[in-house]
């Protein structure tokens, strides 16, 4: 097992995974790709972005996407990442699938974290590993690698979204010193400062 930096063509299996560990089972049909528009495409596209991949003998297993400077990011997607979608996506269809509704109002209105969370942590993070690398510390030193780095580069602090109802990964994310920062509907907004 590895770990190297997120090339272009890790896109297809950044996608699945993206798709595969973001949508419940059984929420067919719907289009595969757009969750990954959202949370996965620009991460390994856009400049200011620091994202990694792990790599089994089966191929991509996971990744950790970070965009490095979350103000600067949101600017890029604006005028070189969302324009194409919403394009080929407008906000309303007629018999398009709820879950993919869902998705298509965030290419419309991205989420994000309110100005203050970005001020005080400005990056921000998206981490999945499938089944079969999981609970093997994997997804705790990827994190603590990327604090490190962050904090080299000056970068003060990062933020995430998560489930309000992932409460491993909640726990997973205090036992590494993030801290409850805003509530969202159905989400929590953690961060950390980088310094160790
Ligand atoms: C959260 C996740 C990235 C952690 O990666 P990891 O390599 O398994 O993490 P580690 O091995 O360093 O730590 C294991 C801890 O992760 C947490 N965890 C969260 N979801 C988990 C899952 N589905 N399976 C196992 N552990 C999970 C637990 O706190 C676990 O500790 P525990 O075994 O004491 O309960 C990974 O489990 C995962 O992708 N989960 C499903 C998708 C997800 O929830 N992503 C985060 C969205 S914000």
């Amino acid at each position: 097992m590895r770990v190297r930096p997120a090339r272009l063509d890790d896109l297809p299996a950044v996608y699945a995974i993206c798709d595969e560990l973001g949508t419940v089972a059984e929420a067919e049909p719907r289009t595969r790709e757009l969750l990954g528009h959202v949370y996965a495409g620009p991460y390994v596209v856009a400049p200011e972005t620091r994202s990694v991949v792990v790599v089994d003998e089966l191929g991509v297993a996971g990744y950790l996407l970070c965009a490095t400077d979350t103000a600067a990011f949101t600017a890029w997607c604006e005028s070189s990442w969302w324009p194409g979608l919403r394009a080929d996506y407008p906000r309303a269809a007629v018999g398009r699938a709820v879950v993919d509704q869902e998705v298509v109002d965030l290419i419309h209105a991205p989420p994000a974290a309110s100005s203050r969370v970005v001020a005080e942590y400005p990056a921000h993070l998206h981490i999945d590993m499938l089944p079969r690398v999981r609970g093997k510390g994997l997804g705790s030193r990827l994190i603590r690698d990327l604090l490190v780095d962050l904090s080299r580069r000056g970068i003060p602090g990062v933020h995430l979204d998560v489930g309000s109802n992932n409460a491993r990964a909640i726990a997973l994310y205090s036992r590494l010193g993030f801290v409850e920062l805003e509530r969202g509907p159905d989400s929590v907004f953690m961060g950390r400062r980088t310094e160790l």
